[in-house]
């Protein structure tokens, strides 16, 4: 608002995802309509040795699908190699979702060419990075052991491996970076609210430089059962996978649990200038809400996601006429999806033919803490490439004519973004809405 505040722009990024490692495999792969889901009767669970058969088996589960990182082959096969990003001792140090948060924050920084900052630089370069479970594959597998075998055979890296803000924490040692430390874990809108926290820290001088974003792990069979039982899960597709997740589609009928993780480098923009960085984009607002209305249910009419698209624009000194496209929180979802359709209607009142929307989770499907964080950074990718991702799956609309905007189904299109939004929306009644935009 105050347009006193600092700018700040996106300099880096870094992706693990179920459609490959780093930006160019992904976003490739995403443009190109491809699918990462697949069935959970294919997947090796990372838990070698659980402490119980039943932790090691999605066996019984209604949904039997999942957005899956490939494990096998290293990154030229798309896959995460623990190996290839981590020092000797780090993988048994460190839960699976701080591994990969620190895969996409070296392939941010180096993205940005930041990997030789000066100890005057680190001192003013934070770290703002959350997940929204952290690691249930250490508590399950705790719990298991300490009733069976008690307080001797724990381990001491317990503590240290499920703190949410670990991941946070290994990278400020890794890295040397001393300006915040921070870990925000808002369910489903922890990356969202991890990049624009770390905005602010820029815009209000606390410091230059953010690595900023959100990390999940989550493909484990306590996620999906209580996802399942929570009814979110979708469960009419577990033959096949691939049309499982499909936002907007009438034949939606829940989410699909996905994991990885997004970084971006966020920099004030002067000193991004100096350094000579590559500018995607220019992160411009932020806008967050409450529902106050439920625990996993949205009001119908999306007030709490409205307010929070308001919020963000409002932030951003933009209106509804500025922007061209909106990456969609959608989950696919029966309720979840209806309600962000009319708070994006309500918002965009008058412009319903100027806007396109999509949700990139058809092909990702959800990825909980990190979602926030890998949909902001295809939302900058739109900004820079002028590519819109498409929605994968979305071939009907449910029945009386409310889903009439430009969904982008099933192939990219080509259209000049010059701002765009995404929201992100989380459990606890929580939504969050960012603002990206072409650097005048
Ligand atoms: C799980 O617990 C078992 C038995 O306590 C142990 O042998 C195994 O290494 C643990 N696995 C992980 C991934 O922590
Ligand atoms: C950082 O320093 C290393 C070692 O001197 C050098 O090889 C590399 O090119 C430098 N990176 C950048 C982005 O300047
Ligand atoms: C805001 O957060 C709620 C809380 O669960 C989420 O389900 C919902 O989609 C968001 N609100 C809307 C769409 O109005």
């Amino acid at each position: 608002m105050a347009s006193n505040l600092r700018r700040v722009v996106v300099t880096g990024l870094g992706l693990v995802t179920p459609l490959g490692i780093g930006i160019e495999q992904t976003w490739s792969r995403l443009i190109a309509a491809e699918c990462g889901l697949v069935s959970l009767k294919d997947i090796r669970l990372n838990n070698d040795s659980p402490a119980h058969p039943r932790l090691a088996t999605f066996e019984g589960l209604p949904s039997q699908v999942a957005a899956v990182v490939k494990r096998e082959g290293g990154r030229a096969a798309g896959a995460f190699d623990g190996a290839e990003w981590l020092e000797r001792g780090d993988e048994k140090r460190m839960a699976l979702f701080t591994q990969y948060a620190i895969a996409a924050t070296k392939m941010a920084i180096e993205d940005a060419k930041y990997e030789n900052a000066t100890e005057a630089q680190k001192e003013r370069t934070g770290v703002c990075l959350g997940s929204g479970i952290g690691s249930l594959d250490d508590m399950a597998n705790t719990s298991v052991g300490y009733v069976e075998n008690g307080y001797r055979k724990m381990s001491p890296m317990f503590v240290p491996k499920i703190l949410i803000n670990m991941a946070a924490g290994h990278l400020t040692m890794k890295l040397g970076y001393k300006g915040p430390n921070h870990a925000a874990s808002t369910a489903c809108t922890t990356g969202a609210h991890s990049i624009g926290d770390a905005m602010r820290f820029i815009q209000f001088g606390d410091a230059d430089v953010m690595v900023a974003g959100g990390s999940e792990a989550c493909i484990h069979p306590l996620a999906v059962a209580g996802f399942a039982k929570a009814k979110s899960l979708a469960t009419r597709y577990n033959d096949s996978p691939q049309e499982a997740s499909r936002p907007f589609d009438k034949d939606r009928d829940g989410f699909v649990i996905g994991e990885g993780a997004g970084v971006v480098v966020l920099e004030e923009y002067e000193h991004a200038k100096k350094r000579g960085a590559r500018i995607y984009a220019e992160i411009k607002g932020y806008g967050v809400s409450g529902d106050a209305h439920h625990m996993t249910a949205p009001p119908s009419d999306g007030a709490g996601a409205a307010m929070a698209m308001r919020r963000a624009l409002h932030n951003a000194r933009l209106t509804a006429a500025d922007i061209q496209y909106i990456n969609a929180h959608a989950t696919s979802t029966q309720q979840g999806d209806i309600a962000e359709n009319r708070a994006i209607k309500s918002v965009f009142d008058g412009y319903h033919d100027k806007i396109a929307v999509s949700s990139t989770k058809g092909a990702i499907g959800h990825l909980l803490g990190a979602a926030g964080a890998v949909e902001a950074i295809f939302t900058v990718l739109a900004v820079k490439n002028n590519i819109l991702p498409p929605t994968l799956n979305l071939h009907a609309y449910d029945e009386g004519g409310e889903f009439n905007l430009n969904y982008v189904p099933l192939r990219a299109q080509e259209k000049i973004v010059n701002a765009a939004l995404t929201n992100s929306f989380g459990f606890g009644g929580t939504n969050a809405s960012l603002c990206f935009a072409k650097v005048d």
